[in-house]
């Protein structure tokens, strides 16, 4: 076991009454940082006069999305008002109906699936990796009936999805596969970026994204079909009349499916700026500190960091930090630890989204949406959810250098606790 700092280690818990280890101003993690040369560039876009709502495919538009297919290897690419309307467009796209199923990672952020609650399928849901939190490819195969039609995913924090596994089982059924990339820009999958191995795939661009336009998100695609359908879903009139060329759709072009999904000029332009100038040095920069934090968390002998499968090559925009704490052996609740490192000053957090089939959105008929029907869902039927959400606690996703000295305050503190816990009698 590693020595403590004895000026800290031995002091009272600020917990019990004692002084707080930190007191720097909360919260400790804000996004995005101030970004040089992006005011100029938001104001000459309004100064020039360029159009403040983008009707067809031009302008920042054209140029944004012509960047983001051809880093992900598509021949598509839509921006939209946000990642949640992305997710609907793509499920939509995807010609759902009352009746089919989807299956649906167990556990993410609730958007990732919300949106199927709207087009009235059934959702069945498949445990995850307990080390990772991502779905299990392994235990995918036996929810697969007759009527499933697509499989939604998310890689979680970061951390790429078993690629190559998740194709290989949806080309054998016959299956798409959505794949949200909301927490993982640029992450790479055996050196690949995540974002092309769906058949459609989304990513937020939403204000706490890496990549961000405040709001807004993006959907990429290689079909044309589904480029089609999303398109007339939320970008009717003139955008439709341009791009979607199948003459099946030629009556509809002006009314499209009646909804509208369009993104605002100024975040594209914030996002392009981001991409051009910051985005990939932050990849660089977050990726270092995250690893730095790792591995003075790791000295305490308490902490495992987050798990890292073989074909991650990297995990982008790594969303979340989320190390892992064996509670057990430590002897305390998570909410106690939590509680303990948030009177010492720490900006720590229980995470913040809990196992799809704990929310009511999804089981309780006294919230109905539409024609989707709840469920009744085994409380003790997803292990692999319910042991990674256990034994994870949510920290800041510190980026830069000028972090570290914070880090090693925050390591400090998990010292602090650690060492009271080991001498406290049992
Ligand atoms: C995994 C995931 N999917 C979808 C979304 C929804 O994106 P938006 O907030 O842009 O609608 C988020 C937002 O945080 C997310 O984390």
């Amino acid at each position: 076991m590693k020595s403590f700092p004895s000026e800290t280690a031995g002091s009272t818990l600020a917990l019990h009454g004692g002084e707080p280890l930190l007191t720097a101003t909360m919260p400790h993690f804000t996004w995005p940082p101030p970004v040089e040369g992006l005011a100029g560039k938001l104001a000459s876009y309004v100064d020039s006069g360029l159009p403040l709502s983008i009707v067809g495919r031009s302008g920042v538009f054209e140029e944004l999305e012509d960047r983001l297919a051809a880093l992900m290897k598509v021949r598509y690419a839509i921006l939209m008002s946000s990642g949640t309307m992305g997710l609907y467009s793509a499920f939509f796209a995807l010609d759902l109906c009352p009746g089919d199923e989807v299956i649906s990672t167990v556990y993410s952020f609730h958007a990732t699936t919300t949106p199927l609650l709207h087009l009235g399928v059934r959702i069945v849901f498949c445990d995850v990796e307990p080390d990772t939190g991502n779905i299990d490819p392994e235990k995918i195969e036996a929810l697969i009936t007759d009527r499933t039609k697509a499989i939604v995913t998310n890689h979680m924090w970061g951390h790429p999805v078993d690629c190559r596994a998740i194709r290989a089982l949806c080309h054998r059924h016959g299956l798409a596969w959505v794949e949200d990339c909301s927490h993982a820009h640029f992450a790479r999958y055996e050196g690949e970026f995540v974002g092309g191995f769906g058949d459609v795939s989304v990513f937020s661009l939403q204000g706490n994204k890496l990549l961000t336009g405040g709001e807004g998100g993006v959907l990429l695609t290689d079909s044309e079909e589904i480029h089609d359908r999303a398109t007339l879903l939320g970008h009717s009139l003139k955008r439709s009349e341009q791009c979607v060329k199948n003459p099946r759709w030629k009556e509809i072009l002006r009314t499209g499916f009646g909804l509208k999904f369009r993104m605002h000029p100024l975040a594209a332009v914030m996002v392009l700026h981001l991409l051009n100038n910051c985005c990939f040095d932050w990849i660089r920069q977050r990726g270092e500190t995250l690893d730095y934090f790792t591995r003075k968390l790791e000295e305490t002998g308490f902490v495992r960091g987050m798990a890292r499968r073989r074909y991650v090559t990297s995990m982008g925009a790594h969303y979340g930090f989320k190390p892992r704490i064996d509670f057990r052996r430590l002897g305390v609740a998570k909410e106690w630890l939590v509680a303990a490192l948030q009177a010492e000053g720490l900006d720590v957090d229980l995470p913040g989204s809990p196992p799809f089939h704990r929310l009511p959105i999804f089981t309780d008929p006294g919230f109905q949406v539409g024609d989707f029907v709840k469920q009744t869902i085994d409380p003790e039927a997803f292990p692999g959810a319910d042991s990674y959400y256990a034994g994870i606690v949510s920290l800041p996703t510190f980026t830069f250098p000028s972090d570290r000295p914070l880090i090693d305050a925050y390591v400090a503190a998990f010292q602090k606790l650690f060492h009271h816990l080991q001498e406290r009698p049992r």
